[in-house]
Parts: structure tokens; C-alpha cells; sequence
């Protein structure tokens, strides 16, 4: 076999074999392909497609590049939570604790951002001395002892997804069915979840954009989940803006912490406790989605979910301190302010431009491996449906570069305004169960 010939077949719109699938995952793994030829196969996938057959090799192959783990011995069905990306999503940071709280073990794998997307890893990595990387004694003991932990592919579990993920992240090949959906899976076999609850986004700063595909994904997510047998549902959900009022890494977890205290802004709370609710019913836990969310509600208000975050940071080796008092936190950048150039209403915050905007902040990554500045990143402080005066400020910025005028330029563009009141965008689309 050789990988021009497969890549060319792929090109031509063919079907890949299993084995030929196979191969370049390995020789990916190995490094024995080489950056270039994996790039341009992905490049081929994201135009040509795979078909189900295709889906389920590659997904297999990923799997097959690491170790699975076995968490059978902790007791309870272990549920996890993955979204495929979007703009000022710090969901998984609420819901792994406040899910552990009502006893359900959330192990959870997540990602880097990718593209104009944020990512849990990073987030994370925010808080001084956070560690993602736990062996698997680490990870299995931590489960076992507060029910929830968060962690990234390693180089032993789908180091071809750590890999892949890296290089889709830096040559346009990260909106594909196929490779989403290889992507998300094979992480969610490996690390032993029994179920999985999905955040599929549609809108302008979801992968893909358009509701239908979208569908379309959650389909494939949740067929392919329930072939390799997780039992998979998914929630469709509208990334037309941001999520939450900041996106950037540790303005994110601030934001994370005021939610566990119980503060959380509406958006973020509304798809939060959707999710949370169906996880608690896929463990067993609840008879319906409403009544797991109606579980959740006291861990808020109680600050069960937010001592349960903190036993998560400490575990994994984070400076609890600055949780505790964001106000020391020594990354703190002073924040400039976007101002209104109107008065009247917020008709539209574009998601995938604050994204990109959020990016040339310093948040995200423009090359492979790059480092973020885990203090960058942008508040909105008005969003759709909101009433502004002319200068009043709807942003701040967070940037230690120095294009904060240009930045500030673009975000501006990222805005529409009205000068008739209007709605906020609704949230939740809908479900998707096999
Ligand atoms: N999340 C993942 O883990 N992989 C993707 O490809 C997209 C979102």
C-alpha cells in the first residue's frame, strides 16, 4: 500500500477499504506518513465524504492506535458529555462536576480548541498547575474518589486523534461529517464511557453551519455511538452567538466558577442543565430529562458543585487559590473596551467572527502547537436582543498583541444592530436518540 495511491482514490470520490483506512491511521501514529500526505487526505475526506462503512473503520483504526480503558470495576453507568465546538463553550467544566454531585462518574476525554473554537484543554490549563495529562491510575483513582475527571488524548489512548485533531486544526479540514465524527468517538470508546450526551451546534460558529448537515451529524454521532455500543443521544443547539458572556480560556473558567456558585448567565445554564438532565436519565438516575434537571438545581445553589470543581482542580494539580480569588490571578490583562457606535439593539453577535476575533487575541491558534495566552480573550457584555446607547461599551478585550484597534474594528463588524427591539435566539433544537 502507499499513501499517494489512497489518497488519490479518495480524491476521485472512492471508497477507502478498511485496511487501506487502517494504514494511514498507523502510519499517522508512527509517524511514517508523513504531515503533508496525512493534510491532503483529510483535505480529500472533508470534500469526498465516507460513507458509514468508511466511518466505522476509521473510527475503529483510531481506537486501535492506543489503549482502551476498563472502568467496569467503578460502579454506576459512566456518562460523559462532548459538544462538537463552538464559541464560549465552558460547558463541560460546569457539567463534570455537577453531574458527579448527583452520583453519576463522569469521565470525561476532551479536546484543544480547534479553528475559531475553544477548547476544555485549554481552559483548563489556565489555572496554574492544572495537569491534563493523568496516567490511567490517575484518572481511574480520581473517578473513583470525587466521580468526576477531565483529561486529553495521551499518547497512550487515540494518540491518533491527538495527531489528526493538531493537524485538522491548522489546514481547513476540521468541518467533516467523517472526521467529526471519528473524532468524537473513538476518544469516547477509549476512555470506558457507557453513555454519552452530545451538544451538536448549528450556526454561524458551529462547524457546520447549517441545520440540516447538523442533523445530519448528530445522526451519524449517535448510530455510530450505539454501534460501538455507548449508548448515545444528543442535543441539537443554536451557536449563533457565543455561549455565556466570555470566551477565552481563563475568562471562561471565571465565568465556569459564578455558574457552579449558582450565577451562571441564562444561555449557558439553559443548554448546561439540558445536557445534565439527560445524562442523569442515560444513568439511570432520572426518569425524565426535567426531573434529572430538577436534581441538579440544589448542587448549584447549595455550592455542592462548585466544592466538587475545586476537589477536581486540586486533584489535578491546580492552584485552588485562584479559583478561590480570581482577583490573584497573575495573567490578568487590562481589558479594552469596544464601545457602541449606535443607540438601540443588538440584532446579532456572529459567533464565528467573535471566534476568530477571539483567536487573534491570543486565545487561540493560528499554527500547530502554538501556545495561547490563557489570560486573552473577550467579555461581551451585550448580546442579542440587547438594548445599547452609542458608546457604551459591549465588549472588552482582553489582548496582550498590539493590534487592540484592529481587533476592536473587527469585533465591531461582528455585530449587528437595530433600532427595533429584538429576540433572543432560542436555544435548544431539539433531540436526537437511535
Ligand atoms: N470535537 C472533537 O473532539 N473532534 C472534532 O473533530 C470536533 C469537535
Amino acid at each position: 500500500m502507499n499513501s499517494v495511491e489512497i489518497i488519490s482514490r479518495k480524491r476521485d470520490g472512492l471508497a477507502l477499504s478498511e485496511e487501506q483506512i487502517a494504514w494511514m491511521v498507523d502510519g499517522t501514529v508512527r509517524n511514517a506518513v508523513p504531515d503533508y500526505q496525512i493534510s491532503a487526505w483529510l483535505m480529500a475526506i472533508v470534500l469526498k465524504g465516507m460513507n458509514d462503512a468508511e466511518i466505522l473503520a476509521m473510527t475503529r483504526s483510531m481506537i486501535a492506535s492506543g489503549r482502551t480503558l476498563d472502568l467496569s470495576f467503578i460502579p454506576g453507568i459512566k456518562v460523559d458529555k462532548h459538544s462538537t465546538g463552538g464559541v464560549g463553550d465552558k460547558v463541560s467544566l460546569i457539567l463534570a462536576p455537577l453531574v458527579a454531585c448527583a452520583g453519576v462518574p463522569v469521565p470525561m476525554m476532551a479536546g484543544r480548541g480547534l479553528g475559531h473554537t475553544g477548547g476544555t484543554l485549554d481552559k483548563l490549563e489556565s489555572i496554574p498547575g492544572f495537569r491534563t495529562r493523568l496516567c490511567e491510575t490517575e484518572f481511574v483513582r480520581q473517578i473513583s474518589k470525587i466521580g468526576c475527571a477531565i483529561i486529553g488524548q495521551t499518547d497512550d489512548i487515540v494518540p491518533a486523534d491527538k495527531k489528526l485533531y493538531a493537524l485538522r486544526d491548522v489546514t481547513g479540514t476540521v468541518s467533516s461529517i467523517p472526521l467529526i465524527c471519528a473524532s468524537i468517538m473513538s476518544k469516547k470508546k477509549a476512555e470506558g464511557a457507557d453513555a454519552l450526551a452530545l451538544d451538536v451546534k448549528f450556526g454561524k460558529g458551529a462547524f457546520l453551519p447549517s441545520r440540516e448537515k447538523t442533523a445530519e451529524l448528530a445522526r451519524t454521532l449517535v448510530a455510530l455511538g450505539n454501534g460501538l455500543g455507548i449508548r448515545t443521544e444528543a442535543v441539537l443547539t443554536h451557536m449563533d452567538q457565543p455561549l455565556g458572556l466570555a470566551a477565552g480560556n481563563w475568562l471562561e473558567v471565571r465565568e465556569a466558577v459564578e455558574a457552579l456558585r449558582g450565577g451562571g448567565p441564562p444561555d449557558l445554564m439553559e443548554v448546561t442543565l439540558a445536557l445534565g438532565g439527560m445524562m442523569l436519565r442515560m444513568a439511570g438516575k432520572a426518569a425524565t430529562n426535567q426531573a434529572g434537571i430538577e436534581m441538579l438545581h440544589p448542587f448549584l445553589s447549595s455550592g455542592k458543585a462548585y466544592d466538587r470543581f475545586l476537589a477536581l482542580v486540586r486533584m489535578q494539580g491546580g492552584d485552588i487559590g485562584v479559583i478561590e480569588n480570581p482577583e490573584t490571578y497573575t495573567r490578568q490583562i487590562v481589558p479594552h473596551a469596544v464601545a457602541s457606535p449606535v443607540t438601540g439593539y443588538v440584532a446579532g453577535l456572529d459567533a464565528m467572527e467573535a471566534g476568530l476575533v477571539c483567536v487573534l487575541t491570543g486565545a487561540g491558534r493560528m499554527k500547530q502547537d502554538e501556545a495561547v495566552d490563557p489570560g486573552a480573550g473577550i467579555v461581551f457584555r451585550k448580546k442579542t436582543g440587547d438594548a445599547v446607547r452609542k458608546g457604551e461599551t459591549i465588549a472588552d478585550l482582553y489582548t496582550n498583541r498590539g493590534e487592540k484597534h484592529m481587533l476592536s474594528d473587527r469585533l465591531l463588524r461582528a455585530y449587528r444592530f437595530s433600532d427595533q427591539p429584538c429576540m433572543k435566539p432560542v436555544l435548544i433544537d431539539g433531540t436526537v436518540q437511535a
